[in-house]
């Protein structure tokens, strides 16, 4: 069985990750110096957020050099170096790719050449249609001599022009780039958005899974299968039914496409088991493994959105081990295994996000899940990097919640995430067990897993292998268990 079909691969925000060099900015030698942390969790791949060329309007998803690194996060060299390392400890390395947009930094939009973006005539000073921005307002602007150019996302982020073949060979190349440089794989940045609706059509978006980008992912997945060693590639894919997910997961595109149905369900059992069916379903329709997630860098941290400070943790410990417990593959993004909470109360003036600079602040956006990682120590930045501080104020009361504190505490998340993936064997299906209204039961080749989300506490038939919570004979609300199937 390939790889990724039950792999764990964790997520790493190269911006939050570790700091080699004082400034209080992550870097690809700070990611290359903490290898040994994921190596210790027993995951099998990392994903890098993107590490590339940028002027940081949208922390690096706006690239203006799609083969080089940003002289923030480090050099090439430093990158085959993260990479060489990476392999030695048998950790598999993704690389998130771009192909929506372009920062507007980037030469092709600098340059002027506009076949390659989406330009449309406005209607006098309107803009061509009423599509909006992910990031709030007019997903249009205006160049200085007049002409609209669509962005989905911030105004520094052009959408490129997917109709024009030199834009398909472009990224086919940047493809081969990383490829023979030895990567595992891309994640694909919002997938469905390459091709646009007809622009008189009235979707308020332009990210729209327009059919014919799948001829693109079919392409794609030539150029991944000229290499050896099961590269991989799996999709970004929001704001569409499972079935219409799947289609980018068949088996002559892409791999796998994240499961944002399950990282945006409520703590709901019936909510949870029909979204857990329904994925299931989907990917088995076309061959793909499923894929859980919980957390990324844009969403607000479990621990926090679950419910506040016990719950919320407790909770977000139960879902782990619901992840981790169902077959296919899942994603843990950095922190996550540190049960860190989303900062709430970032002070304005440090907030970079887009989200929250293009709503007037009506948006908290997404600096709270991007805090840098707290390693060691007692007060901040808990040797995040040599520098007195990071580019995000760290709370002082992260203290306890360090990966060195966590290592020394047996009933840390930390030590739960390691004894979970570490544990965790591969699993494709998953059989429903009678249990009481509240309870998920279901058992794959791997564990017999019961997950409380609050029902009745409920008797366990057997000893637990791992919980998330103590356990006596019964299970409690909120608490996950793994036993032996059988
Ligand atoms: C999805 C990325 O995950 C997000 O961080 C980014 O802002 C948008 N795509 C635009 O690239």
């Amino acid at each position: 069985m390939e790889w990724w079909r039950t792999a764990v691969i964790y997520q790493i925000y190269p911006r939050s990750f570790a700091d080699s060099d004082g400034d209080g900015i992550g870097d690809l030698p700070g990611i290359t110096s903490r290898l040994p942390h994921l190596a210790d969790l027993g995951v099998d791949a990392l994903w890098l957020s993107p590490f590339y060329r940028s002027p940081m309007v949208d922390g690096g998803y706006d690239v203006s050099d799609y083969r080089d690194v940003d002289p923030v996060f480090g050099t090439l060299a430093d990158f085959d170096a993260l990479l060489a390392e990476a392999h030695r400890l048998n950790l598999r390395v993704i690389v998130d790719i771009v192909p929506n947009h372009t920062s507007s930094a980037h030469p092709w939009f600098a340059q002027g050449l506009r076949d390659r973006y989406v330009f449309a005539e406005g209607r006098g000073t309107d803009p061509p249609n009423a599509w909006q921005s992910a990031f709030g307002g007019p997903a249009w602007s205006r160049l200085p001599d007049g002409a609209w150019y669509l962005h989905s996302f911030d105004p520094g982020q052009p959408d490129l022009n997917w109709d024009n073949p030199q834009v398909r060979a472009e990224f086919a190349d940047i493809l081969h780039f990383w490829l023979s440089r030895g990567v595992d794989g891309f994640r694909v940045d919002v997938a469905h958005g390459l091709i646009k609706p007809d622009i008189s059509e009235i979707p308020l978006i332009s990210i729209f899974d327009q059919d014919r980008v799948h001829e693109i992912y079919r392409g794609w997945r030539k150029i991944l299968d000229e290499y050896p060693g099961e590269r991989m590639a799996v999709a970004e894919v929001f704001d569409t039914e499972p079935e219409r997910v799947a289609r980018y997961v068949a088996a002559d595109e892409l791999h796998q496409a994240f499961n944002f149905d399950f990282l945006e369900a409520p703590w709901d059992p019936a909510e949870l088991r029909r979204i857990i069916d329904a994925s299931l379903a989907a990917a088995a329709g076309v061959g793909a493994p499923p894929t859980w997630v919980i957390s990324n860098h844009d969403r607000r941290r479990p621990v926090t959105r679950f419910g506040d400070g016990v719950v919320g943790l407790r909770r977000a410990r139960a879902a782990a081990l619901l992840m981790l417990g169902l077959p296919g593959a899942a994603y843990v993004y950095q922190g996550e295994e540190l049960g860190l909470p989303e900062v709430l109360d970032l002070p304005d003036e440090v907030r970079t996000d887009p989200q929250w600079v293009r709503s007037g602040g009506a948006e908290p956006g997404r600096d709270g899940c991007r805090v840098p990682l707290p390693w060691e120590g007692d007060e901040p930045p808990f040797g995040f990097g040599p520098g007195e501080r990071a580019w995000l104020p760290m709370p002082p009361d992260w203290a306890g919640r360090t990966v060195a504190a966590q290592r020394a505490d047996p009933g840390s998340t930390l030590n739960l995430y390691r004894d979970a993936i570490r544990l965790r064997r591969p699993a494709t299906t998953l059989t429903w067990r009678p249990a009481p209204d509240g309870v998920l039961c279901f058992e794959t080749e791997g564990f017999l897993v019961a997950a409380n989300l609050g029902g009745s506490a409920f008797t366990l038939p057997r000893e637990p292998v791992l919980a998330s919570s103590p356990v006596g004979g019964t299970l409690p609300p909120d608490t996950t268990v793994w036993m032996e199937p059988g």
